[in-house]
């Protein structure tokens, strides 16, 4: 790989606070071993999520200032209406205060008590949401996406054999839609192709059901099409993204991440008769239709961003630079998903702490040593994100059990990345000294929120 230096300066900085061991470990401990409880002051690098934790332009604070905070009617809503129309093509659209906001009025809209919504893989609030709804997620991705060590280029694809057998089995008329998110963040970041796309598109018009995208990350599944997909390389990021969305009824869509913002999202639709129920939802859960769950600045940030997340050298330097970590931590030996996805590095925990059982929460046990070995702070993506069978109540047993080293977007230079690496690598080095975790307090909905944990015995990882 060229090397590549980033395509912006910086204009603004934010200081960092460097901590002491000794303060990392009463940290994590007051955070009951829960990275999602860690004071950011207390962090240095922070990859817990690329959501919401963007670097603005230039051009989106600026944007900030001709904000229309107008109830009705707001000139900023017309400005966000026009840049989705523009590059995501789809004529109606509602804004909401986040990604699940679209979610929640999706389900509400579309979903019926004892219906299956197939998708390419959970997502936790996407499924929480279709619950709450009365439904019941079932996986339809392809197989490769479970084995972290598979090297297949479109690791999201939708196996149409599994949707098709839904259909048959549920028969089409319980199933609301499909969902399909691009890329598929559960499984590593991994894209679907083109081809996939038309497919599943043909199989749902074959059964007349509706066809929904998780946009969330749609723009860098863009440049894996552009990069790995035949006859893709001379097309302009712009074009195939508004493709990809071409074979959709609609989206839902989180802004915090593509979208270059902190905080925003919509729902997107070309069926007239959606739309139209949304907004009627809308104005009970997010608010009128002119603003959803965001103020007039935001929408502007949102239409620069828009704008700004379909630009060829931006979209390649972001996923490089996510590549070029997991090439580093490839060198050093350490087990991650392969090939390395969109927006994050996922270690792969099972092989990294091979002397722990699932339910010993070997994810949750790395991020937390993670954070105490350098200050940098990683999200669990394993058994404890995937929660209980609401039926059974039950742990569910994902076949991926990770740590998420996501990137934000245009915020951390290449030094900063080779200070992750060192310390994921020095960590791996006491590897056989991570001690397992258990619960000692499990919160009924999304419990890797505000869980708290304890070590099952004591460890020198998790001491000053
Ligand atoms: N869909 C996907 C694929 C997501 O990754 C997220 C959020 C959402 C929907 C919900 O959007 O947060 O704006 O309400 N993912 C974040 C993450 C939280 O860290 O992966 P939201």
């Amino acid at each position: 790989m060229v090397k590549r230096a980033e395509p912006y300066r910086i204009k603004a900085v934010e200081p960092l606070h460097m901590t002491t061991r000794k303060e990392r470990v009463e940290e994590i401990e007051a955070a009951g071993y829960n990275t999602f409880l860690i004071r950011s002051r207390m962090v240095y690098i922070d990859l817990l999520t690329d959501s919401g934790t963007n670097a603005m332009s230039d051009r989106q604070w600026a944007a900030l200032m001709v904000g229309d905070e107008a109830y009705s009617g707001s000139e900023s809503f017309f400005h966000f209406e026009k840049a989705v129309q523009d590059v995501y093509g789809m004529p109606y659209v509602v804004p909401t205060h986040q990604g699940r906001g679209a979610e929640h009025i999706l389900s509400q809209v579309l979903i019926k008590p004892g219906d299956v919504i197939p998708g390419n893989m959970y997502f936790t609030t996407t499924r929480e949401h279709q619950e709450l709804a009365g439904g019941q997620f079932v996986d339809i991705i392809c197989d490769a996406a479970h084995d972290p060590q598979d090297l297949s280029p479109f690791k999201g694809n939708v196996d149409l054999g599994k949707l098709e057998q839904v259909f048959k089995e549920v028969g089409p008329e319980h199933v609301p839609y499909v969902s399909i998110a691009l890329t598929v963040n559960m499984a590593g970041g991994q894209p679907v192709s083109l081809e996939n796309l038309r497919a599943v598109r043909a199989l749902c018009d074959r059964y007349h059901v509706r066809l929904y995208m998780d946009a969330t990350r749609a723009v860098e599944n863009a440049f894996f099409v552009q990069e790995r997909e035949p006859g893709q390389s001379d097309r302009p990021i712009r074009e195939i993204f508004k493709e990809q969305l071409s074979y959709v009824d609609g989206c839902t869509m989180s802004g915090k991440k593509d979208n270059l913002v902190n905080i925003g999202g919509f729902l997107a639709t070309r069926d007239p008769e959606v739309f139209e129920a949304a907004r009627e939802l809308l104005v009970v859960f997010e608010g009128f239709p002119h603003y959803g769950g965001l103020a007039g600045r935001d929408m502007e940030a949102i239409s620069v961003g828009i704008r700004e997340m379909v630009d060829d050298e931006y979209i390649k330097h972001r996923v490089l630079q996510v590549r070029g970590l997991g090439e580093r931590l490839q060198a050093a030996g350490v087990p991650i998903v392969l090939p390395v996805g969109g927006h994050g590095v996922f270690l792969d925990a099972r092989r990294f702490l091979p002397h722990l059982e699932q339910e010993q929460l070997p994810a949750q046990a790395l991020a937390a040593a993670l954070y105490v070995q350098g200050g940098v702070r990683a999200m669990e993506r394993g058994v404890v994100s995937s929660g209980r069978d609401p039926v059974t109540g039950e742990n569910h047993h994902p076949k991926l059990e990770l740590v998420r080293l996501t990137v934000p977007r245009r915020v951390y230079t290449e030094s900063h990345m080779d200070v992750v690496a060192e310390s994921v690598s020095e960590l791996y080095q006491h590897r056989s000294e991570i001690p397992g975790l258990r619960f000692v307090h499990e919160p009924k909905r999304l419990r890797f929120f505000t869980a708290r944990f304890e070590p099952l015995r004591p460890s020198p990882v998790f001491q000053a």
